[in-house]
């Protein structure tokens, strides 16, 4: 690793931001991924220079040269994490270390440089400061914060770039699901799977979404909300939704969720859940879970709840899955109290209404 352990960040606020009138109009219905604030972090790498330049500067749009590595390979990692706004006023990040360390998790399974952890956390800490009036009021909003990076040198041979651009943007958002905390249903892919082992399932890379636009098309088009992967090997393990993890409880309260194998997102929402259920005194499992032992299990009890988790999601449960076998419905297709209670736990601590033991809030 080269650069970057103690940078400076040059501020150049912008000079036109957005009146506090329209960002209130905004702030009062962010929805999801559609509105971003005033600035955006920009760190540039090059070999032999190592990262350089770190900035927070108006967001504008980069200039790109059509030849840039990223537009033909998909040489790109990126993070997603929430800050949220303190009973205090006080402004708290969840678990920015553990997204810092997926990022550089990432860029290691993608051939790209490691930003060093610190760095991460400073340029999150700038856009937060900056940003600060753009927490969305309430209960239900907080601040998405999008770190990524990107190949950028001008080179069409296949082969690591040996420049790249870091940036984060920031974006105000309510729920990830119109219907708020209402039961998703789910379609079971028979055509697509979505990492393979020795693939880059557990790196957080666009390449691996866009394999999974036309899954997610297809669940669309059967009337289901998000897509659920099968394993690439026997086409008959759950690995995980489009953009989420999957939980499973069982009738005696025992969760069981997919192993970390290599081709799921090793989520920090599924992680803290494990922490938080751990702590409850519930029995983990993390064990390969069939299509056939979900779909008998809802059937016959056992299987009393499942839902989906991940930063944009948070824990939303799911009533109705779909498969080209036909569809069932876990449980009475509601939302199961067990489901219920985590969500409570994680979104008290994350808001800082409840005690941290685990030292997940980073006070910004
Ligand atoms: N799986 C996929 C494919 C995801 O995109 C996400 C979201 O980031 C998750 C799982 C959940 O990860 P996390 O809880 O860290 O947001
Ligand atoms: C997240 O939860 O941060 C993601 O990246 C998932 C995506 C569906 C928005």
């Amino acid at each position: 690793m080269s650069g970057g352990d103690n940078l400076e960040f040059e501020i150049r606020p912008n000079p036109a931001p957005v009146s506090d009138a329209e960002r209130n109009t905004l702030l009062a219905n962010p929805g999801f991924g559609r509105i971003f604030t005033d600035h955006m972090v920009t760190i540039r790498y090059a070999d032999g220079k190592g990262w350089y330049e770190p900035r927070v500067e108006a967001r504008a749009p980069i200039p790109m040269d059509p030849a840039s590595a990223v537009l033909h390979y998909a040489q790109e990692i990126f993070e997603g994490l929430k800050a949220y706004t303190l009973p205090d006023g006080g402004i708290a990040m969840f678990r920015p270390d553990a997204n810092a360390n997926r990022f550089a998790q990432s860029a290691q399974r993608m051939a790209m440089p490691q930003l060093p952890g610190e760095t991460f956390l400073q340029s999150l800490r700038e856009i937060i400061t900056i940003d600060r009036d753009w927490l969305p009021p309430g209960d239900e909003g907080s601040l998405y914060l999008r770190p990524f990076a990107y190949a950028s040198e001008v080179f069409l041979g296949v082969r690591p770039s040996m420049e790249y651009l870091y940036l984060v943007i920031a974006s105000p958002v309510g729920p990830y699901f119109s219907g708020g905390v209402k039961p998703v249903s789910v379609w079971v892919t028979p055509d697509y799977t979505r990492a393979a082992p020795g693939g880059t399932g557990a790196a957080k890379c666009g390449g691996n979404y866009a394999a999974g636009l036309s899954a997610q098309a297809e669940a669309i088009e059967n009337g289901c909300d998000q897509v659920v992967y099968l394993d690439a090997v026997e086409r008959k393990y759950i690995d995980e939704l489009g953009g989420m993890n999957v939980v499973f409880v069982l009738d005696d309260g025992t969760l069981v969720t997919p192993p970390l194998t290599g081709t799921i997102l090793p989520g920090i929402t599924r992680d803290s859940i494990i922490k938080l259920a751990e702590r409850d005194g519930r029995k983990v499992e993390e064990r390969p879970v069939s299509l056939e032992e979900w779909r008998s299990g809802a059937t016959s009890g056992r299987i009393r709840e499942a839902f989906a988790c991940g930063t944009a999601a948070v824990i939303t449960p799911i009533g109705a899955v779909k498969s080209a076998d036909g569809e069932f419905v876990v449980a009475d297709g509601g939302t199961g109290s067990v489901t219920t209670s985590l969500r409570k736990q994680l979104v008290d601590i994350q808001r800082g209404r409840a005690s941290d033991p685990f030292g997940w809030v980073h006070r910004v």
